[in-house]
């Protein structure tokens, strides 16, 4: 590994079109080094994307535990030989519990499409169509203790447009995902970013 990245870890359950395009901003020259990506769910799509990029993957199947203390153990574990700097949830469709979120706190990441505070939670395209909303978007934030409702990092907006159906929304707010996402972790990795108690600081200068 080059001493001048960030060491990353990915946790998915899906797709991972995020993880996809934090893979091409790596290869891109993104200061980071995606040492591997987890998958809570052994058919995720997304692990066949790091797979193409020489990425290391690992399953840790939930449905394999009988408690969630004993799967988020196992995925710590999993987590920590690594040794990451970073954990980024990209699309990870677990809550994690409090000891977890301790454990990663400040370097624990997630991309939720809302504008939160708004929409936290599931299903929040065709909840902002439903609502009237005249935005929509997408939020990084440091990961606490309450889901979705860690301090936001930064956010990427979309209009909803008439007629909008999820679908639509949701394939608008996703493309703004996959700019948003590799740019934070930049931020991060260039140490321009972090969380100090319950709020984001942020430097002008990567420190050095
Ligand atoms: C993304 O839209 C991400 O924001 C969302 O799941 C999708 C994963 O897509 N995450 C959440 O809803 C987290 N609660 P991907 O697997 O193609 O990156």
């Amino acid at each position: 590994m080059k001493p001048d990245r960030l060491p990353v870890v990915v946790l998915i359950s899906g797709r991972g079109s995020n993880l996809k395009s934090i893979l091409d901003a790596v290869a891109a020259g993104l200061p980071a080094e995606v040492c591997a990506v987890i998958s809570n769910r052994p058919g995720a799509g997304g692990l066949a994307h790091a797979a193409a990029a020489g990425v290391p993957t690992e399953v840790v199947d939930h449905t394999r535990f009988a408690t969630r203390e004993a799967f988020e153990a196992a995925l710590t574990g999993a987590i920590d030989r690594h040794a990451p700097g970073l954990v980024v949830l990209a699309g990870f469709m677990r809550v994690l519990g409090p000891e977890f979120v301790r454990h990663y706190r400040g370097r624990l990441i997630n991309i939720h499409p809302a504008l939160l505070p708004a929409f936290p939670g599931l299903d929040t395209h065709r909840r902002a169509i439903e609502a009237g909303a005249a935005e929509h978007g997408a939020s990084v934030h440091f990961v606490t203790e309450e889901v979705d409702a860690g301090p936001v990092i930064h956010q990427a907006r979309v209009p909803v447009l008439p007629g909008d159906t999820p679908e639509a929304l949701a394939a608008r707010v996703l493309e703004q995902e996959h700019r948003l996402y590799p740019e934070v972790i930049g931020w991060i990795a260039e140490g321009r970013v972090r969380l100090e108690g319950d709020r984001v600081v942020r430097e002008k200068r990567a420190a050095g």
